[in-house]
């Protein structure tokens, strides 16, 4: 099956950019962010310690994740809306730290990509789960345009919260990702680098659509 990655910082815009790119070329989606922060959320519902790396390993291998189109599954359960709340952002830095829950769901990852054309986004998916990936994108913009874009959305949800902090967390979570000793946030040697900074939705999604029939078409010939 083909795999097109999308990685890079959080914010960027690579979930909803992903999420379009699949629908117009047909492909599924693997939002592996998605599966650090379901961790996160059953370690924060059962009380297991986040700074164990033995416990979490233990806790992911005994999930169940699924995606059912815009909808995410814990044991069967949605968990669409608490996975995206303030606490389990922060959280899901530690647990994706751990490198037996990264064990764990990178196994998950290839899984899924064994029975559908996939892209995948994250932070590692060219790099270390998908090395022989048809194409591979590192989608990246300043931290201050991600940041109003991040701002725009939790203004949408309701939740009051400054540009200030917002440019903090996405400034902190950077470091934490591209500090991480397992599997650290960088571009593959072999990735396309867009940076979306001032460019529209539309635009991206076109210029990534363009580069990935073109990576598709040259596999085929
Ligand atoms: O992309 P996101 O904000 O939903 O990611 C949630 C957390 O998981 C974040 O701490 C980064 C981490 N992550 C990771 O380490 N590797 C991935 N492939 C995807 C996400």
């Amino acid at each position: 099956m083909r795999v097109v990655t999308i990685d890079g910082p959080a914010g960027a815009g690579k979930s909803t950019v992903a999420r379009r790119l699949a629908e117009r070329l047909g492909w599924r989606l693997l939002d592996t962010g998605a599966m650090y922060r379901a961790v996160t959320l059953a370690a924060m519902r059962r009380g297991v310690d986040l700074e164990s790396d033995e416990a979490l390993g233990a806790l992911a291998r005994g999930l169940t994740v699924r995606f059912e189109t815009t909808t995410v599954l814990l044991n069967g359960d949605d968990i669409s809306g608490e996975i995206r709340t303030v606490e389990v952002t922060q959280a899901s830095g530690s647990i994706a730290d751990k490198p037996s829950v990264r064990a764990t769901l990178v196994h998950w990852q290839r899984s899924f990509a064994e029975s559908h054309d996939t892209i995948t986004e994250g932070r590692d998916q060219g790099t270390i789960v998908f090395p022989d990936a048809l194409c591979k994108i590192y989608l990246t913009a300043s931290p201050q345009e991600r940041a109003r874009r991040r701002l725009a959305e939790f203004v949408g949800k309701g939740v009051k919260i400054t540009f200030e902090s917002v440019l903090h967390d996405i400034n902190a979570r950077d470091c934490r990702d591209q500090a991480r000793e397992i599997a650290p946030m960088r571009p593959a040697t072999d990735a396309i680098e867009y940076d979306s900074t001032g460019l529209s939705f539309d635009e991206v999604v076109e210029r990534l659509e363009a580069t990935i029939r073109d990576a598709c078409n040259r596999s085929n010939s």
